[in-house]
């Protein structure tokens, strides 16, 4: 009924990539449900969250693909990549692998689906400062083609909700 029920103006499809343990699912359940697990499964395939949230006045429902970062489900997930309207690409600023990861994925060497629409590169589990082996220059040589750059926490709720506002008003 009327005032009740939500008028949705828009559907933007989201893809997270990265690593296994790179923090995709915790940052999505921070996000998504404002919760977070430290023991949490590694994702099998692909999963998805919604939230429904307003930017310039218009309702926009957000539907978060968390692909798997476990090599064998690669061919699964890859075929997520297509349809994204934006990609947010992973790392976990504790593991140098989790980076040369994200390098390599857009290298697109080894990718059946090159990914070409990255809107954001998180460096994920900054309040693990002393188990910090990324600096932000290492982030910043990736050198995509300048998505935007963000540090952020699922522990710690930092960073989560910028974000994913900035991926969703980059694709609205
Ligand atoms: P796959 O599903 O296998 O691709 O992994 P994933 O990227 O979804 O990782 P997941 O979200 O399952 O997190 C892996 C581990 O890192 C879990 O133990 C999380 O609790 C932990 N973790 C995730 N985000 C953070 C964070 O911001 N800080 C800390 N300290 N731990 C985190
Ligand atoms: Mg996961």
């Amino acid at each position: 009924h009327g005032e009740f029920s939500q008028k949705i103006d828009y559907v933007f499809k989201v893809v997270l990539i990265g690593d296994s343990a790179v923090g995709k699912s915790q940052l999505l359940a921070r996000f998504a449900r404002n919760e977070f697990s430290l023991d949490s499964k590694a994702t099998i395939g692909v999963e998805f969250q919604t939230r429904t949230l307003t930017v310039d006045h218009k309702t926009i429902k957000a539907q978060i693909w968390d692909t798997a970062g476990q090599e064998r489900y690669r061919a699964v997930t890859s075929a997520y990549y297509r349809g994204a309207g934006g990609q947010c690409l992973f790392s976990d600023m504790t593991k140098r692998q989790s980076n040369r990861s994200c390098r390599q994925m857009v290298g697109g060497a080894t990718q059946p689906c090159p990914i070409k629409n990255i809107v954001i590169l998180i460096g994920n589990k900054s309040d693990l400062s002393t188990l910090r082996a990324v600096p932000t220059k290492m982030l910043r040589n990736l050198r995509l083609a300048e998505p935007f750059l963000l540090e952020t926490s699922a522990l710690e709720s930092t960073n989560v909700e910028t974000a994913f506002m900035t991926v969703l008003t980059e694709i609205y």
